[in-house]
């Protein structure tokens, strides 16, 4: 039985985590959940599985559920950074799913890890901002981070009975969202409707706009490199539009391994929580005979400079990650609050990168201003 803390237990993919672990109740009981705004859905949530935490965004949120929640069975509520961060090392738990989006993440993965918490990582954000120091401090408590990103969970997989010296390329594949068939010079018409309307993957609002922008593909870029420890070099994207082949790796005697699935988020998750077990997730495999065929293409890197924003942060390394990583947030934000137009994404990100003077081996908190740094000035261009 593993003891659990869902951190972002109301998003997409909190709730396919416990579509899980409701279809396995010996295997999981959950301690701790964590919610920013949703009261109603966590409410529902902590009447079903009864967690002895619950943490939400701030004071006013917390009254809020704990008028809605009745009855004796009531958590303990906490709320604000310091609540994520007591969900995040709870002492029940053994297990933390880092699965709250956006920067928001960092601190608490920081503190599970400090509790030896094993981590199932889904906030890519995290690893993005702060990779070394999250990285070290993993291998300093003696703890894996498995990745909950489907990508990484396939090169993981992919990974496994080899050696990382044999190790020659990453292939890391990605639909190409809702625009890879659109003209560039269709680009400036694109609505927040279209943006949010991807093909294959059914997921939270930020992160389908970092897929419409492909800038998710440029997180999962410095992702992998943090958690393969491998140079950005020896990373490529492919455009596979079937969602199939959920990444591959490459070796030196010319084999490449790939992992194959259907694009569901539970398989990854489910590894991630379970591994190197496997669940019976009553998932159906990809009908092979009906896919006449896999595809893969170069991604267009004019229509979507976020993967020469991501090399590039990759090559500066100390605070550039964190800026584009922050300039990227605010700007998704602002397009989903309909601030902004979908190519001044870009043109923010672009011009934040451009500005900022980048401190090489950055502490925590050089990183968390930089991270400040980039909001305000993107803010300040709009
Ligand atoms: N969805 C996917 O298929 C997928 C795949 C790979 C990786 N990921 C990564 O997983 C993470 C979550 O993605 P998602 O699609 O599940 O996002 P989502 O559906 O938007 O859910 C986000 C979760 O985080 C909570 N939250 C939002 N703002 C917060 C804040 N400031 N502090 C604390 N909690 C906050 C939300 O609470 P409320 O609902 O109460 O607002 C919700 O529980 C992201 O980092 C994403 O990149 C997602």
């Amino acid at each position: 039985m593993k003891n659990l803390s869902i951190l972002g237990s109301t998003g997409s993919i909190g709730t396919s985590a416990l579509d899980i672990v409701r279809m396995y109740p010996e295997h999981f009981k959950i301690s701790a959940l964590t919610a920013a705004r949703n009261m109603d859905l966590l409410a529902r949530q902590i009447g079903e599985f009864n967690p002895e935490l619950v943490a939400v965004l701030d004071k006013e949120k917390a009254f809020e559920l704990s008028k809605i929640l009745t009855g004796n069975n009531k958590p303990e509520i906490v709320f604000g950074e310091s609540g994520f961060i007591e969900a995040a090392s709870y002492k029940q738990s053994s297990t933390v799913l880092l699965a709250m989006v956006g920067a928001a993440g960092l601190k608490p993965a920081l503190a599970a890890i400090e509790a030896k918490k094993q981590i199932a990582l889904a906030n890519k954000e995290t690893l993005v901002m702060a990779g070394e120091i999250v990285m070290a401090k993993a291998k300093e408590n003696q703890i894996s981070i498995l990745p909950v990103d489907s990508e990484h969970s396939a090169i993981f997989q992919c990974l496994q009975g080899n050696q990382q010296k044999d190790l020659k390329k990453i292939f890391l594949t990605a639909s190409g969202g809702p625009f890879r068939e659109k003209s560039f010079k269709s680009f400036k018409d694109i609505t927040l409707k279209d943006a949010l309307n991807h093909p294959t993957w059914n997921m939270g609002n930020k992160i389908t706009i970092d897929s419409a922008t492909m800038m998710n593909k440029g997180l999962e870029i410095i992702e992998a490199v943090h958690l393969f420890n491998v140079s950005h070099e020896k990373i490529e994207v492919l455009i596979h539009p079937q969602s199939i082949v959920h990444s591959m790796v490459g070796y030196k005697d010319g084999s490449v391994m790939a992992q194959m699935g259907q694009p569901d988020m539970k398989a990854a998750i489910s590894y991630a929580l379970s591994e190197p077990d496997r669940l019976d997730l009553k998932m159906e495999f990809p009908s092979f005979t009906d896919i006449n065929s896999l595809s893969f293409e170069k991604p267009d890197t004019k229509k979507f400079p976020s993967l020469l924003f991501a090399f590039e942060a990759c090559r500066q390394k100390g605070t550039m990650p964190a800026v584009m990583n922050a300039a990227n947030e605010v700007s998704v934000e602002l397009f989903l609050n309909k601030h902004i137009e979908f190519l001044d994404i870009f043109k923010l990100i672009s011009k934040a990168m451009k500005d900022h003077t980048c401190i090489d081996n950055p502490d925590l908190s050089s990183i968390i201003k930089a991270d400040l740094w980039a909001r305000d000035k993107v803010r300040s261009q709009v």
